[in-house]
């Protein structure tokens, strides 16, 4: 293990030698020291070395801090040029951050690959809805209409015709991502950021599914992570069916394969990644039949396939879905049935204080989850967040997701900064990258650190942080040693690049 503890034993008796009604001066410190050892990262013992980046953090955060516009206060898409300036973002960016645990797999890659890259391959065809929206599809012929659209055009035809490349290609982004220049005008209620977020996703999957560009998306999304200083990913994944160009469709297995197989051959290309996992994710909105097929389906191909299937997950907005306990038939079919399917729910992305949806972090404990995703609501929850800690169940913190989808404005209010403080255990994450316009995990970690832990938390924090995604990984104990070594080997040529 890297982390170091060492106890300080604190008498909670006052101490004597108060002079004239004022508490004692050095009672007061050590109270404040007592305190300061419980949030994350307190007991973190730093270098000589390290506490001098340490300080120097600490002196770059107070600048941050007396800025005029003070970036965690602000929308991340206002915010976003002003993290960019940030030299703690910089910092943060180098920074080796262990793994990403709570990324979904359609917007995994970031929206400029996808339309430069993808829509510019042949035989890509578009459609416009009548809700505003469009849909990809890529044919050998012309596509035939159906539903939700009526007529396709093929895109390279329709690009020549529109004769502005870029503000089409702009235009085309706008569709894929929630990023805009006027998010609180454009997004007046949850509600209408949801509409726009699901819509996202439609348009990405026509793309997405196309089965040759499956494989390079995989390998891109890999790619954009390793970049940001990341070694390891759990994705969330509906495991879609994919297509040919022909109409030949692969079932969802071929996708667990392709995504074996690319992760096998991005780690030969790069040998200090540690791997990539897949919680398969179906949508709460779905029937419990349909769920029940879905968890069986998932006890399946967690057994063919043990080394890539971490688990199970539930998704969709939880205050217009359906809630873990009216699944709870399905949900018990591994116990009853003896099969071992872990869990790694979403619970708590809600401010419905005591509705049905605000129990979901109650129920998830109940089937047993092995981390809970967002846990937002944990703050009215103090018998949830006992058990939470008691049993390791880790909180995978999505800060911008949370601000972005309009849980919370002023980051500095986020309900997280209690767990900071007093050490909850947590990992920082990015839900949906592509459609908050972020890669990597280091606007998040900027965002966590500068906004919800303020000013005390420091070096320590990161470090905690960052092996927490490791320690709460669904890897195998060798596996998790393995990613321990080749963390600290990263963070010490990280610091000895600050000396
Ligand atoms: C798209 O990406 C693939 C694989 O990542 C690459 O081989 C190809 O050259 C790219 N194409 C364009 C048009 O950028
Ligand atoms: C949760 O774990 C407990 C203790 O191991 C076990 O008794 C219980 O059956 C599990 N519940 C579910 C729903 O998996
Ligand atoms: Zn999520």
């Amino acid at each position: 293990m890297v982390i170091r503890l060492y106890r300080v034993v604190v008498p909670l008796l006052w101490l004597a030698g108060v002079a004239e009604g004022m508490p004692d001066p050095s009672q007061r410190d050590l109270l404040m020291r007592e305190e300061a050892l419980r949030q994350t990262g307190g007991r973190v013992v730093l270098t000589a070395t390290e506490l001098k980046l340490d300080a120097r953090l600490h002196r770059l955060k107070e600048k941050e801090l007396s800025a005029a516009q003070f970036p965690p206060a602000v929308h991340f898409f206002r915010a976003k040029p002003l993290i960019q300036e940030s030299p703690i973002f910089k910092m943060l960016q180098r920074m080796p951050k262990g793994g990403a645990l709570h990324i979904h797999s359609s917007a995994l890659v970031s929206v400029e690959w996808l339309v430069k890259n993808v829509t510019y391959r042949p035989h890509c065809y578009i459609c416009f809805t009548w809700d505003n929206s469009i849909r990809f599809l890529f044919s050998a012929r012309q596509p035939a209409p159906r539903w939700d659209c009526f007529y396709w055009q093929l895109l390279e035809t329709l690009r020549a015709k529109v004769g502005d490349p870029t503000g089409f290609d702009n235009s085309l982004m706008q569709h894929l991502t929630l990023f805009t220049e006027d998010p609180e005008g454009e997004y007046t209620s949850q509600e209408v950021v949801w509409q726009k977020f699901e819509k996202a996703f439609l348009a990405a999957a026509g793309l997405i599914t196309h089965a040759p560009v499956l494989r390079d998306y995989i390998y891109r999304g890999l790619t954009e992570l390793q970049l940001d200083n990341i070694m390891y990913l759990e994705l969330r994944s509906g495991l879609s069916k994919t297509y040919e160009l022909d109409g030949t469709v692969h079932e969802k297995v071929w996708s667990l394969k392709t995504f074996r197989e690319v992760t096998k051959q991005f780690m030969a290309d790069h040998p200090d990644f540690l791997g990539a996992r897949i919680i398969i994710s179906v949508h709460r909105a779905m029937s419990l039949s349909k769920v029940k097929e879905a968890v069986e389906e998932a006890i399946q191909l967690q057994k063919d396939f043990p080394d890539v299937v971490a688990g199970f997950d539930l998704v969709g907005r939880e205050d217009s879905g359906r809630t873990l306990w009216y699944f709870r038939e399905a949900l018990s079919i591994p116990a009853a049935t003896g099969a071992a399917l872990p869990y790694f729910f979403h619970a708590g992305e809600t401010d419905d204080e005591g509705t049905d949806v605000d129990q979901n972090i109650l129920d998830a404990l109940l089937f047993n989850t092995t981390r809970i995703g967002h846990g937002y609501a944990l703050a009215h929850h103090p018998l949830a967040r006992e058990i939470s800690r008691k049993r390791n169940v880790a909180v995978e913190l999505c800060p911008i997701s949370n601000q972005v989808l309009k849980l919370v404005s002023d980051l500095r209010n986020h309900p997280a900064v209690t767990l900071i403080s007093e050490g909850h255990p947590m990992v920082i994450s990015s839900d949906d990258p592509s459609l908050f316009g972020t890669t990597g995990l280091s606007y998040d970690f900027y965002e966590a650190f500068v906004g919800i832990g303020g000013l005390k938390a420091n070096l320590g924090t990161l470090k905690e942080l960052a092996l927490n995604s490791i320690k709460y990984s669904s890897l195998p104990t060798h596996l998790k040693e393995t990613g321990y070594a080749m963390w600290q080997k990263k963070w010490e040529a990280f610091i000895s690049e600050y000396l």
